[in-house]
């Protein structure tokens, strides 16, 4: 354990995140650049913003940190940061391999071909399957061990039905590939798909349908065709290497953000679209397109960009859905983010029969179904995948409750998890209850650039409330996030962008002149960039010429920029930023691509910040005791 060099202030240590706030030079197409913020502009300055308090001495230590690539855990140094790799770094206080990487491992030459729940699934679906009947009702076993460590589900219960395509023939047991056909690298990479394709082949699967979800928000925003061609190709050398015995076909689909990929509760009906889609390939509800490309040209006729193309179901030329689940049929989720695919995972792993709260289902298929890796740790969701995760162990908030300080996380709806389940090292309940508390505040429905001031002012106020010890004892710990940086530089708009960062100024003001005024001391960083980056850049060439009005390509995407700290209050008078911290500090050999700290540097400093020792698996603080002038 490092001990902490520092005395635990009278007022609390409230580690802010301003998600998606990343440091770019002054431009035209920096949101945070053209947007009036007087309290960021004073804090890089170094200086106290406005309305702080100066009792007592408060001061700014300030300095940026690394937030994309090897320093977050992420495959490739270029990788650009996300709010998951960001806020798991920030509270794991080390560089963990993260999900991308860690299903890379899993996947490695074929390894969870071994595993039980593929070998479960191929049953299904599979060699031995395609030999008898076709469409088996997939047996009653379940797999004894998952690849994950996790057991497989029974099969699920349902009403027969779901067949009756392909002009009424039932046809042979179908393995479903469902996820976001991106290289994004959030959520998932297209590499993976290849080698579940690949190893469904190997392993005698004849019959595969994809269900595919149009990215636009990790990559560019009208980006979907390419990924379908590249996706079109690989079926066409699956068809044309197998002579014909493998029948391989989209099926169903929809962008991100109005299909399958809700999160954190915000809005089941996306979910039920994707149900419809993918499971169902309900015409009657869901639009009927000849081809993935055929619903994604008719979505940009109609003004929408990939993460907002409606639901669609692929028709074979007499209209009849070509790819829906039945009763027998297997079914992978890609995805390897957690958020966005949770819910999804619930919805075809709850069997017909059991409670089912969130939309109505109409008929559940009785399919076996594996994510990519374990989702919902805590719940165990689902319960069969294909790799395991990445465990965390002793993350800040896990230390902080070991120690009996209180602490309040407020975050809104639509980053709620963020603050909890990824920051906690994938546990989205408190540790101890008698000392922390998590506050959900609800988002407003709707599209982010309808409303770019989203509920930050329901967040500051609950933290005034407690700031101000309305909660009867003001917590040692305050964990914010400020959602307006991210969400508004996702939809592309840059006046939603600047409205969204001017909100978020004038939030910022009012809860550090509270902490300071409390005799409190702010950590305020950011998890990756995102706004201060509003079009596309070619790298060798600058900007990129588009057909907005600012004459540049919206990038509705997140950053590889570093991402500013800032340390506020009284009590930093005896601190100072560690020049020599790094984020590849105990890497044998270091990292070439490491020059100095990152984010994961941030949780020591937290911890000391409380009085606390840091666990021996954190990397040195960026922040240490001022040296004593001789
Ligand atoms: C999303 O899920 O909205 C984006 O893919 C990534 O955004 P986040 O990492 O900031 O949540
Ligand atoms: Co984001």
């Amino acid at each position: 354990m490092a001990p902490s060099p520092f005395t635990k202030p009278p007022g609390p240590v409230a580690l802010i995140v301003l998600d998606g706030v990343g440091l770019a030079p002054s431009s035209p197409y920096n949101a945070w650049a053209v947007a009036a913020t007087p309290t960021l502009d004073a804090l890089t300055a170094g200086e106290l913003p406005t309305g702080v308090p100066t009792t007592a001495g408060a001061a700014v230590l300030t300095t940026t940190l690394a937030a994309s690539g090897r320093a977050v855990g992420l495959r490739e140094p270029g990788d650009a940061g996300n709010s998951e790799v960001g806020h798991v770094t920030l509270g794991a206080g080390r560089v963990l391999r993260q999900a991308a990487a860690a299903i890379d491992d899993g996947l490695a030459g074929g390894r969870f071909r071994e595993g039980d729940v593929w070998r479960w699934l191929m049953e299904a679906v599979g060699e031995q399957q395609q030999g008898g009947a076709g469409g088996g009702e997939g047996g009653e076993g379940a797999p004894p061990a998952a690849e994950a460590g996790t057991a497989g589900p029974d099969d699920q219960d349902g009403t027969a039905g779901g067949d009756g395509e392909e002009g009424g023939q039932r046809p042979p047991a179908t393995l479903h590939l469902l996820g976001l056909l991106s290289d994004g690298g959030v959520h998932a990479v297209m590499d993976h798909v290849w080698t579940l394709l690949d190893a469904a082949v190997a392993d005698g699967v004849r019959r595969i349908r994809l269900h595919v979800l149009t990215d636009g928000r990790d990559v560019g925003e009208r980006t979907a065709l390419g990924f379908l061609d590249q996706l079109d190709a690989k079926l066409a050398a699956i068809r044309d290497g197998a002579d014909g015995n493998v029948d391989v076909a989209v099926a169903s689909g929809g962008g991100r953000m109005a299909v399958t990929m809700d999160r954190y509760g915000t809005d089941w009906g996306v979910v039920a679209a994707g149900w419809h889609a993918h499971v169902a390939g309900d015409t009657e509800t869901v639009a009927a397109f000849p081809s993935a490309a055929a619903a994604v040209k008719a979505a940009y006729k109609d003004g929408l960009n990939d993460q907002h193309i409606p639901a669609f179901v692929v028709v074979d030329p007499d209209g009849r859905p070509v790819g829906r689940m039945a009763d027998g049929d297997a079914v992978v989720l890609w995805n390897y983010r957690g958020d966005r695919a949770v819910e999804m995972a619930r919805a075809l792993d709850t069997p017909a029969g059991e409670e089912w709260p969130h939309f109505d289902r109409r008929h559940v298929p009785r399919v076996r179904f594996a994510g990519m890796t374990v989702y919902d740790e805590e719940e165990g969701v689902p319960d069969a995948a294909l790799v395991s995760p990445v465990a965390v162990d002793q993350p800040v908030g896990e230390v902080v409750a070991a120690a009996g300080l209180t602490r309040l996380c407020v975050a809104e709806s639509k980053k709620f998890g963020h603050l909890t389940y990824f920051f906690n090292g994938h546990r989205g309940t408190p540790f101890d209850p008698s000392v922390e508390e998590y506050v959900k505040v609800d988002s407003l429905p709707g599209r982010d650039e309808d409303h770019p001031a989203m509920a930050t002012e329901a967040v500051v106020e609950r933290v005034l409330d407690a700031v101000q010890g309305r909660d009867g004892r003001v917590p040692d710990l305050l964990c914010i996030n400020f959602a307006n940086g991210d969400m508004c530089g996702h939809t592309g708009v840059m006046a939603a962008a600047v409205a969204g960062m001017e909100t978020l100024d004038a939030a910022l003001a009012r809860l550090l002149s509270a902490v300071v005024g409390a005799g409190g001391v702010a950590v305020v960083t950011a998890d990756h960039g995102n706004v201060e980056q509003m079009a596309e850049l070619d790298e060798d060439s600058g900007v990129v010429a588009g057909d907005t009005p600012g004459g540049w390509a919206p990038l509705t995407a997140h950053t590889t920029a570093a991402v500013p700290l800032w340390v506020v209050g009284a009590p930093v008078g005896g601190m100072a930023i560690d020049g020599g911290a790094r984020w590849d500090a105990g890497t044998p050999g270091g990292d070439p691509t490491c020059d100095g700290p990152g984010i994961a540097n941030v949780s020591a400093a937290v911890l000391h910040l409380l009085g606390l020792e840091s666990p021996d698996e954190y990397l040195p603080s960026v922040l240490v005791e001022a040296k004593k002038e001789a």
